[in-house]
């Protein structure tokens, strides 16, 4: 039988590209070859969409965005094509059908629905979750307020939009009022703990949120949570399993910045964590239900604290999670008993299942 042609995509137009290229050589490299054909394809940092035919190691380093052989194509949005359409340099069209797209992307323009949106006009299968889903769990207010609805404790929070900049005493205020600091500003619709700060007062909020502001246009200001941050690996459609709970150990205590996430070697990441049986059945049940509950396909990873009274509270639902060879998706999976070769193989297995 002919081999199944799977395109990944990697790189994109995101704070976000450099974590994606190094995700998406990982998944490149598992991808069983006696079952698929793999196409790279590469969306430059400035969103320029490109065939790349070459090494796995010029994906790591990002220099695949210069190499000479690169195609420049385009996803159509057809379903008569199925595929992508190069544009040759010598002026011709050429269609590249493929059966399956898998988009390793994160972050805005990758993982918030955006190119979801385009996949499922193009009728192409694709590994992950729809536009929808994708889009409430990128914009973290939205998923406050369908996983509040559900029942799924939470941080306390306020929003706050950019347009309203001119009454930032006022937000300050009515963050002062309705939670305490320690708080969290973050911008609504980004990732990795870029623009995201911790604040201990009136003055550092301010500077707060105007580093939200560099990120998004909306941003919240969240009540600190004590707790272990922990996080659950979903897979699945119709029925979902989560892996057992992974722990973070941060460099940087009670805070994981960039700099702890990608800098920082004392960073740790414990499988299982260390927390109790009851605690741990807690968050997985947890992690399930939120996963249904906000419409996730295919895969999402569900970050958490575990507070006293091994109580979860979700924080977020990362559903493009990192595939690095360090990150901790796959490192789940791997602990539920699947080679990294498995895990790429039922992901595409479950979106090709998929109706869309
Ligand atoms: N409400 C909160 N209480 C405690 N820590 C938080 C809170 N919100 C964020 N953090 C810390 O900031 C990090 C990044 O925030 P997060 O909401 O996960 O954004 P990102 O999408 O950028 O990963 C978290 O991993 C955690 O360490
Ligand atoms: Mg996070």
């Amino acid at each position: 039988m002919a081999k199944q042609k799977v395109a990944v995509i990697f790189g994109g137009r995101s704070s976000e590209h450099d974590v994606s290229n190094v995700s998406a050589a990982h998944v490149i490299r598992s991808i069983p070859k006696d079952e698929y054909e793999v196409i790279t394809i590469g969306i430059t940092g400035r969103g320029h969409w490109v065939r790349y035919i070459g090494s796995l190691e010029q994906i790591v380093d990002g220099s695949w965005e210069q190499h000479p052989d690169n195609v420049p194509c385009i996803l159509s949005p057809d379903p008569l094509h199925k595929g992508f359409i190069l544009l040759e340099s010598d002026g011709t069209f050429n269609d590249l059908k493929v059966d399956c797209v898998f988009p390793v992307l994160h972050g805005k323009n990758g993982e918030d629905g955006t190119i979801q949106g385009l996949l499922a006009l193009s009728g192409i299968p694709f590994v992950g979750c729809d536009m929808i889903s994708s889009a409430n769990c990128m914009d973290k207010e939205m998923t406050h307020v369908i996983l509040e609805a559900a029942g799924i404790p939470m941080a306390k929070y306020i929003a706050m939009r950019r347009r309203d900049m001119d009454k930032i005493d006022e937000v300050i205020a009515e963050a002062e009022a309705k939670l305490s600091y320690p708080m969290f500003v973050k911008p609504c619709c980004a990732g990795s703990s870029v623009g995201v700060s911790r604040v201990s007062n009136a003055g550092e909020m301010r500077e707060g949120i105007k580093l939200a502001f560099t990120a998004d246009n909306k941003l919240l200001i969240e009540e600190g949570v004590k707790g272990v941050e922990c996080e659950c690996a979903v897979m699945g459609n119709a029925q979902p399993f989560a892996s057992a709970v992974g722990e973070i150990k941060s460099a940087n205590e009670g805070f994981y910045d960039f700099e702890s996430k990608y800098e920082n070697d004392s960073s740790e990441t414990l499988i299982p964590a260390r927390i109790s049986e009851t605690a741990s059945e807690r968050v997985r049940e947890t992690a399930l239900k939120a996963f249904k509950a906000i419409g996730c396909e295919g895969l999402a990873r569900c970050d958490f604290f575990l507070c006293e009274g091994d109580r979860p509270v979700l924080n977020e639902i990362n559903t493009m999670p990192g595939h690095t060879p360090i990150s901790m998706y796959p490192k789940l999976m791997e602990h539920a008993g699947l080679s990294p070769s498995e895990q790429e193989d039922r992901l595409i297995q479950l979106a090709m299942e998929r109706q869309i």
